[in-house]
């Protein structure tokens, strides 16, 4: 019988696109996937280390496995960013783990797993900076949206991050091969594209005869086959005109970004070393809805970073305010060392932590809602990519806005392109009827 395979995936979009890989990899090797932990022969997890949050589900997922593995033969393989960080220490604290591999050994599980045989525990964490997925592996999960990571690693070092110390420094892939994959996956039905990195802003920086990330976005999205395209994460500091142009230049860009801001104060701004202002902010906001009016944009923000004042948390307040996002992403503030801010005095304490989060949530909830309600009563396009979640629907999709829309639909409208009329607008979701098919 085929062994079996189960992936345990924390963290970022990366992560995920890296699990896709971990998946396809397995499969190569003739493993099949479950659903179900207790019948795997095989558990990989892929683990995030930005905050303790993840960290700590992790090793709660690692603690409870323990047990399973006294009653079968089980093989626990842990990679990731916490993997990355914490390498044999993972092995000495947890015995019953068979194997670390870090961000940048993803390619080599096969040759990896086939060690442990010779070898018993295996730990490779080396920086290897191998950029090109090997040949012939599909990573996708889901067959009509697809990512390509476009860079590894980041050079930004805000203080509060470990991803540089988890991820390594910033390295482009060569474009021609990020247009062959394109390519490939447009080819297998892939209708949306998402192009990866930390800072995808700054793609090509690292390669004097590289194109520039706008130029990327026009050569893909102009690619014949592709419908959509978006990409994740950008920095406001390396966030462009020629960029911001491209909204409006590339039809298949989807009207969406994810801008993360983290904080209003730009005292605070620039103890985090983000090296742009609130003031540079608003004014890359500004000509994103000037190039693109109806352009939903979404950020990150951290509270109770060290030394964050009434008065700076404040500012956060207003620029919530100012901005009207179509949605946050908010965080309490932790120490990760061996980033920089974790040696800052003036730590705050869990529970102004815990206050400033709530009242961030306060005031955006309303915002968020609002935006979600403005959407009722308008037909906007959905690429129906997967079954519905809510068992009384059928299918579900997002809209180009990045909203997640459910509707009645027969599965054989999986992977279509449709109009849908918005009814209703739930707390993280939309529900609405199909007027047309569009392909
Ligand atoms: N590369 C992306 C994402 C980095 S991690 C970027 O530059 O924006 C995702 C988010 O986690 C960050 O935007 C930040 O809001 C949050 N984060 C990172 N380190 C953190 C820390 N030490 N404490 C709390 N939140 C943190
Ligand atoms: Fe972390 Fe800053 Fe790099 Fe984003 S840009 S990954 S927040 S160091
Ligand atoms: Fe987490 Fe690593 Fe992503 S630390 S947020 S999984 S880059």
């Amino acid at each position: 019988m085929a062994k079996k395979f189960f992936i345990k995936t924390y963290g970022c979009q990366m992560n995920v696109h890296d699990s896709e890989y971990m998946a396809a990899l397995l499969k190569g090797m003739g493993y099949i996937p479950t659903t179900s932990k207790e019948e795997a022969d095989i558990i990989l997890l892929n683990t995030c280390t930005v905050r303790k949050k993840p960290e700590q589900k992790a090793y709660s997922f690692l603690g409870r496995l323990k047990y399973q593995k006294r009653h079968r033969p089980l093989i626990i393989g842990v990679g990731g960013c916490l993997a990355q960080q914490q390498g044999e220490l993972l092995l000495k604290r947890m015995p019953h783990i068979d194997f670390v591999f870090g961000t940048h050994q993803i390619y080599r599980l096969p040759e990896i797993i086939s060690k442990l045989n010779k070898k018993g525990k295996v730990c490779e964490t080396n920086f290897s900076y191998q950029l090109e997925p090997p040949k012939g592996v599909i990573p996708t999960f889901n067959k009509f949206r697809a990512y390509i990571t476009i860079m590894q690693g980041c050079n930004n070092f805000c203080t509060y991050c470990i991803v540089p110390y988890v991820r390594g420094r910033e390295v482009s892939r060569r474009s021609e091969s990020i247009l062959e994959e394109a390519k490939r996956l447009l080819d297998m039905g892939v209708k949306e594209i998402i192009l990866l990195g930390q800072n995808v802003n700054s793609y090509g920086k690292d390669r004097r005869e590289e194109i520039s990330f706008a130029e990327l976005i026009r050569r893909v999205g102009n690619l014949p086959k592709l419908r959509r395209l978006r990409f994740l994460t950008s920095h406001p500091k390396d966030l462009t005109l020629d960029l911001i142009k491209t909204f409006k230049e590339v039809g298949t860009l989807c009207e969406q970004i994810h801008l993360p801001v983290q904080c209003g104060s730009n005292r605070i701004l620039k103890k985090m070393n983000r090296r742009y202002s609130r003031e540079d902010y608003l004014k890359k906001i500004e000509m994103l809805r000037k190039v693109c009016p109806e352009i939903a944009i979404t950020t990150d923000i951290i509270v109770g970073f060290p030394g964050e004042t009434e008065k700076d948390f404040k500012q956060t307040i207003s620029l919530l305010q100012e901005v009207s996002f179509d949605d946050i992403f908010a965080f309490k503030y932790s120490d990760r060392p061996p980033a920089k801010a974790v040696g800052f005095k003036e730590k705050i304490g869990e529970e102004i932590k815990a206050e400033r989060l709530a009242a961030v949530h306060e005031v955006q909830a309303p915002i968020t809602k609002a935006k979600n309600r403005e959407k009722v009563g308008q037909r906007l396009e959905v690429l129906l990519d997967d079954y519905s979640k809510r068992g009384e629907m059928g299918l579900s999709g997002r809209t180009r806005c990045n909203r997640v829309v459910n509707v009645r639909a027969e599965a054989s409208l999986l992977g279509h392109l449709v109009e849908v009329e918005i009814d209703e607008a739930l707390s993280h979701s939309l529900r609405g009827r199909i007027i047309k098919v569009l392909d």
